[in-house]
């Protein structure tokens, strides 16, 4: 790729010399324009003749006004505004948050901000019956009770309305049983404990550990194992960094801590009641037997203090290998039940949260788009936080509000972005993505016709080590371009780009001379318009450093300890970790925005969907004979890869030829670029997930949170030897193939010369 040196050395945002072919021109150009010049300044200073040097790109001088605009101190001070009450989805708190949000981005200068309501289900723990869980005796005496709260952090204890701990969208009951530990209570885990230690959980309480997988797929496998009740609890190996301190010395999990979070199975419909459609107050919603994606069974999460009482005592078979054991002084037995002197005793869950309509407000803001006001580029994240949201999703949320800020000074000096921009403060992501699938289905006509490109902007950081990218191929050109232009944070990368810090902590692995970017999956705000609408999507943030930390997520992830004080202290004191996120975010929608051709690189979809084929074709080695026996094969696949690389390279080269004078040319290009990836959508969804409808991508059917490349076809190979009915599971590999080379084809002619 492109590895040009100069490209390498390039000046970034915040240090000031041009690079050499364009000062070379400079030169040349500046004395011969200077009545150019003039003039250009009385006709305004966005029009400036060399402003349209880069003839398909941005305008590079505004652009550079804009990324200079953004400052570190600005996300800090917004970050210490938006942390200081907990802002939990459908609390009064949430919605002055809202008109905070609405009234401060009227100031900036957009064009117009409006609060997007819908009413939707929602899920509480019941105030004056707590949830919890209990140890009991042969008589039924609840001899240990888990903890009803996490012990506040310092400064936050006379805060009112912190929600307890508690698994949102939990079926309500009391279970009581013996417990079986299930390690991730991942499928792969299920199958070992069934298929290997002749475990069945059914009647049982299981207690899997947070990790790998988003917890919804844990209590999913539990329940379809026949277990009454999930435990969930943070395991010091997965919620703790080796010689760090707990929160408030360090920046790990105290022990009285726990994780929050939804266990819902929404698979994209969004709000439970109204799938498919936005919950107005005209919309009907389905009653209580038809909710869609609601367990059955209860859940409930606790902090390790708590799990190492319940797992203490455990018998029955060791762990199977050191990957089920944690770091907790327990045995990790699997059970079921306890052991010795505890044997006769049982664990009781006692899970009283109810389900409520709720109000949701979405904050929608507008910068019209100066020549293409019906283009739309969206930059969206969440407000709504499980308690103080230091960092999911208020390190996001701060760095929107300051490339808000910095669009609104462009558009106060006169200028505007050559597609408007359409900025988000979603509700009740926490909840399901409850608030960007409404408005997405409010307004699914207009997002097909006219959505150019969505920027998620959940939590800025994860970690201190690095960039972190998930996009669509489409955007990969532009993502290490813009890179390149944009000053590494990194101790050790002074005067270096981001994109040189990251290629050196993060190179890809399949390409080489690249940083790695990886797929999108779902668990966030990006999900109706890439997995459901086919807009392009991308995502960045700063992460942790993978092959070290062995912990998943950061430790305090969706804890009470998640505060203004722990981004401050710990992770990014000087915020510039965030102002190179607020760059990165803000500059793909600048760019995407207001670039005269839009700044995606057909090509990069060919080699990504050759390289997915791979994968495919390694998943069906090992299974020669049965696709000899069905006459299954892939050559459609690759025929339709090898046709879509040629159609990108053809459409390639008439971009290059493109006259830029002549806008319907450019237009009809443009939307060809923007129709890409509306193309790989099919209208019917995946099997079984009418909403997961692109054929490359999807969240992964085992964990929510990864993506997969060729859904359908990895679907129906998945575990396929155990599938009673051989002939049947592949033919529908041979059927998901043939979709799957249909849509590429089919793609590929919408690359093709219009007539
Ligand atoms: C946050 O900032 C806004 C705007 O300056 C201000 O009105 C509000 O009082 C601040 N909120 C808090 C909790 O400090
Ligand atoms: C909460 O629990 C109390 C006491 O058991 C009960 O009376 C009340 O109906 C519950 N509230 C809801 C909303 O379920
Ligand atoms: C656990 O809670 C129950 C219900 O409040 C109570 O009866 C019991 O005494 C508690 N047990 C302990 C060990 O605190
Ligand atoms: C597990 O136990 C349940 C209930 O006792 C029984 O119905 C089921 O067949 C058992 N499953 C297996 C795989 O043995
Ligand atoms: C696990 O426990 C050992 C011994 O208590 C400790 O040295 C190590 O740092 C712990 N690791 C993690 C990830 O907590
Ligand atoms: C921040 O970076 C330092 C240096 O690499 C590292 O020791 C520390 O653990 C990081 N902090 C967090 C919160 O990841
Ligand atoms: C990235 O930069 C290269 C080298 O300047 C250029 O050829 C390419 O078009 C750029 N990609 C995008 C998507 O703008
Ligand atoms: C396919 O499998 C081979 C051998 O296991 C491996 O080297 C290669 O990286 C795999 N390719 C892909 C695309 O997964
Ligand atoms: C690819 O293009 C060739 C030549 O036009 C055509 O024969 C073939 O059917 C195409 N493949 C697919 C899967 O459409
Ligand atoms: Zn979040």
């Amino acid at each position: 790729m492109w590895t040009s040196l100069q490209a390498a050395h390039e000046p970034t945002f915040l240090r000031s010399s041009r690079c050499g072919s364009r000062s070379r021109f400079w030169t040349l150009a500046v004395g011969a324009a200077v009545g150019i010049f003039l003039l250009g300044f009385l006709i305004g200073w966005m029009s400036k003749p060399w402003d349209q040097l880069p003839a398909m790109g941005s305008n590079e001088k505004t652009k550079k006004s804009f990324m200079m605009e953004m400052k570190a101190e600005n996300i800090k001070q917004f970050l210490y505004n938006f942390t200081r009450r907990p802002h939990l989805a459908g609390t009064q708190e949430n919605l002055r948050l809202a008109e905070q949000i609405q009234a401060q981005w009227k100031e900036f200068g957009l064009d117009s901000v409006q609060l997007a309501p819908y009413e939707v289900l929602l899920s509480y723990p019941n105030g004056t019956n707590p949830n919890y869980i209990s140890i009991i005796d042969e008589q039924g005496h609840e001899i240990f009770n888990t903890s009803l709260f996490e012990p506040p952090p310092p400064g936050y204890e006379d805060i009112q309305d912190i929600v307890p701990p508690y698994n949102s969208f939990s079926a309500q009951g009391t279970p009581e049983g013996d417990l079986v530990y299930v390690n991730y209570g991942s499928i792969e885990d299920f199958h070992r404990l069934e298929r290997e230690m002749g475990i069945n959980c059914s009647g049982k309480i299981v207690i899997a550990r947070y990790g790998k997988i988003f917890r919804g797929n844990k209590v999913r496998n539990a329940e379809q194992a026949g277990a009454k009740g999930v435990i969930l609890y943070s395991d010091p190996a997965d919620s703790c960094a080796p010689g760090v301190d707990p929160y408030p010395q360090g920046w790990n999990l105290p022990g009285g801590g726990a994780q929050r979070g939804n266990v819902i199975f929404l698979n994209g419909a969004g709000d439970a009641l109204t799938p498919g459609y936005p919950a107005k107050d005209y919309t009907y919603r389905y009653d209580d037997s038809e909710v869609v994606g609601i367990l059955k069974i209860p859940v409930h999460p606790i902090g390790y203090h708590d799990a190492e009482q319940l797992l203490r005592d455990m018998g029955g078979p060791a762990p199977p290998d050191d990957s089920w054991k944690g770091n907790l002084s327990v045995p990790y037995n699997i059970g079921p039940g306890f052991k010795g002197t505890a044997s006769k005793r049982k664990v009781k869950m006692h899970i009283h949260s109810f389900k409520k309509m709720a109000k949701i407000y979405n904050v929608i803001g507008t910068l019209r788009g100066a020549t293409e006001p019906d283009r739309y580029v969206i930059l969206g994240g969440h407000r709504d936080s499980w308690v103080f949201g230091g960092i999911d999703p208020q390190s996001g949320a701060a760095v929107v509000h300051e490339i808000v800020r910095s669009f609104g000074k462009l558009k106060q000096q006169g200028w505007r972005p050559r597609r408007t921009v359409i900025f988000a403060s979603w509700d009740a992501e926490e909840f399901g993505l409850i608030g960007s699938t409404e408005w997405a289905e409010e307004h699914v006509k207009i997002l097909q016709e006219r959505g150019v490109a969505y920027i998620n902007a959940d939590s800025s950081i994860e970690g201190n080590y690095t960039l972190r990218v998930e996009c669509t191929p489409l955007m990969y050109s532009l993502v290490y371009n813009l890179t390149k232009e944009i000053s590494s944070p990194d101790k050790g990368f002074e005067g270096k780009s981001l994109y040189e810090s990251w290629y050196e902590k993060s190179p890809s692995t399949e390409h080489k001379d690249v940083p790695s970017i990886g797929k999108l999956g779902s668990g966030n705000d990006f999900e109706v318009f890439f997995q459901r609408l086919g807009v392009a999507s991308g995502r960045a943030r700063y992460t942790k450093n993978w092959k070290v930390d062995r912990y998943s997520s950061y430790p305090v992830y969706h804890s009470v300890y998640e505060t203004y004080e722990i981004v401050e202290r710990f992770y990014d004191p000087t915020f510039k970790n965030h102002l190179a996120v607020a760059q990165v975010r803000g500059g793909l929608v600048f760019e995407m925005a207001d670039s005269l051709v839009i700044p995606f690189d057909c090509r990069d979809y060919a080699k990504a969907l050759k390289s997915y084929i791979q994968v495919i074709n390694n998943m069906t080695l090992k299974h020669q004979t049965a696709l000899a026996t069905y006459s299954i094969s892939l050559d459609p696949l690759f025929s339709a890869a090898n046709n879509f690389s040629k159609a990108a390279d053809d459409f390639h080269q008439r971009l290059l030829k493109l006259d830029t004078n002549n806008p319907i040319a450019v237009r009809s290009l443009n939307d060809q670029l923007m129709f890409l990836e509306r193309a790989f959508i099919d209208p019917l969804g995946l099997p079984d997930r009418p909403f997961y409808r692109h054929i490359i991508f999807a969240p992964n059917s085992h964990n929510k949170y990864a993506g997969v490349s060729f859904p359908g076809i990895y679907d129906a190979m998945f575990d396929i030897a155990s599938k009673a009915d051989q002939r049947k599971a592949w033919r529908e590999v041979k059927r998901q193939i043939s979709i799957a080379a249909f849509t590429v084809a089919a793609a590929a002619e919408t690359l093709k010369e219009t007539a």
